[in-house]
């Protein structure tokens, strides 16, 4: 019975290469019909007004802010050429009940560390007697931009849901809090951690063309020719070119492989309906998948014996780093899985043959989340053009990814490597480069804070 449960959810989990075709496909129309019109797709293609990628030439001092992923970063950057980089950091986590309080809350204690960091500075990183700081705030979230320093929250995702934000000008808010904690700083550049990282990524690169973010929750964004923007009613710019979130977390087509357990997975979560590609994707639901497998199994085929253990289910309690720890477990009689089962579900006595179904169910979790990644940056990739090689220009496209899935997980980060070869063919997949940006938007959102930087007429 067990195997019938786990047969089932691989058949329906299954991704041909045909499939994943479908999908690429699906993205490059949603792709097509976001830039056409506000709603008219699930993907809402966000216009970043970042329209000049870093050069390489910004200087200054400038202090970036990273809300959104695992935890919450504050950073010191000193620019100076891509040679010439001092970077200085603090991480936080972000307290739980603020996740899904109240906004002041929430931007209040953003500003207090922000403010304790700012005390923290040395003689070699202050900047020029009577100028003021200025900030890059990264905002891991939908936002819709009035221009490069503000723009509303569209809506939360991953594990935040704070009611009364939504509508509100993320920049306002922050510059709010800053006042009230006695923090003198100017928010010079608003931007989404995947244009950050495109823009980190930009500096040391000028082949990077793409940022996708998987972590948490799943993103990318991309450089698009200002004058394929139907919906953009600005100016054009000079470069001709603008970098567009596409929020693809919210994709969603009828090729997607969805189960029962993707279903229920949408149903109990804090936005359900939305971010459906998201969840099947990103570090913050593939444990949770694995879970509710576990569970149906506990129920219905007595996998854990006649009781269901207490603990399997408690929703999020599989944790994405424990289910990759599973998944790598090398030891001949899968003893990592044996001791996260009792660490984290405190279930013992487990046989050497239940363990190897767990870690085959992370397996067929972890290569549907991976394939279907890759098939969307395949959409991207289609999108701008880059899917075949140009053999006479010999063009090379570089996609800088962040996260701490693609990061951590590295059977997840193979198999998307592996698919997008098997997408692209050999050949074509030499000129396209997917290449870790660690904490690439920090630096990004450093970097764009210079490039608007409110002195910077003066300084040239
Ligand atoms: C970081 C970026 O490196 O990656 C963040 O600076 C981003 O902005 C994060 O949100 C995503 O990773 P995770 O795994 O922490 O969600
Ligand atoms: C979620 C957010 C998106 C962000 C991504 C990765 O999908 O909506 O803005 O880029 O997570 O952090």
């Amino acid at each position: 019975k067990t195997m019938d449960i786990l047969r089932d959810f691989e058949d329906k989990c299954a991704t041909p290469i045909g499939k994943l075709r479908q999908v690429a496909d699906a993205m490059t129309v949603e792709m097509h019909a976001g830039l056409a019109s506000d709603g008219g797709s699930k993907l809402k293609m966000l216009i970043s007004y970042v329209d000049n990628l870093p050069t390489g030439d910004e200087t200054g001092i400038f202090y970036a802010l990273d809300l959104g992923g695992t935890n919450f970063r504050v950073l010191r950057v000193k620019l100076g050429g891509v040679e010439n980089v001092k970077k200085e950091f603090q991480e936080v986590s972000i307290p739980p009940n603020l996740m899904i309080g109240k906004s002041e809350e929430l931007f209040d204690f953003i500003a207090g560390e922000l403010a304790k960091f700012v005390a923290t500075e040395d003689e070699d990183m202050q900047i020029p007697p009577g100028t003021q700081r200025e900030l890059g705030f990264t905002f891991s979230f939908p936002v819709k931009q009035s221009s490069i320093a503000g723009g509303t929250l569209v809506r939360w995702t991953k594990g935040f849901n704070i009611e009364d934000a939504v509508g509100l000008d993320v920049v306002e808010e922050l510059t709010k809090a800053m006042e009230r904690v006695g923090l003198d700083m100017r928010v010079s550049a608003l931007v989404n951690d995947t244009v950050g990282t495109l823009a980190g990524g930009r500096y040391s690169n000028t082949n990077v063309i793409a940022a996708v973010i998987l972590g948490t929750g799943t993103n990318a964004a991309y450089v698009e020719r200002a004058n394929a923007i139907p919906k953009w009613q600005g100016l054009h710019p000079k470069s001709g070119e603008m970098v567009i979130n596409m929020e693809w977390g919210n994709f969603r087509s009828s090729h997607l492989p969805l189960t029962e357990f993707d279903e229920s997975l949408d149903n109990d979560s804090l936005n359900p309906g939305e971010q459906v590609y998201e969840k099947m994707i990103s570090g913050m639901y593939l444990g949770e998948v694995v879970r509710r497998v576990l569970l149906k199994m506990a129920e219905e085929a007595e996998f854990f014996g006649d009781t269901v253990p207490t603990k399997l289910q408690k929703p999020f309690i599989l944790r994405t780093p424990d289910m990759s720890a599973m998944h790598h477990d090398s030891t001949p009689d899968l003893k990592v899985v044996a001791t996260k089962l009792k660490d984290i579900l405190e279930i013992s006595n487990t046989s050497l043959k239940m363990r190897k179904v767990i870690v085959e169910l992370c397996e067929i979790v972890a290569t549907r989340g991976a394939r279907l990644s890759a098939a969307g940056i395949l959409g991207i990739l289609k999108k701008t053009g880059r899917d075949v090689t140009k053999q006479e220009e010999n063009q090379t496209s570089v996609i800088a990814m962040d996260g701490g899935l693609f990061e951590h997980y590295t059977k997840f980060r193979n198999v998307m490597q592996d698919t997008m070869s098997e997408l692209l063919g050999e050949e074509t997949c030499k000129n396209i480069i997917v290449e870790l940006s660690n904490d690439g938007s920090g630096l990004g959102a450093a970097l764009l804070a210079a490039s608007h930087s409110q002195y910077l007429e003066y300084i040239e």
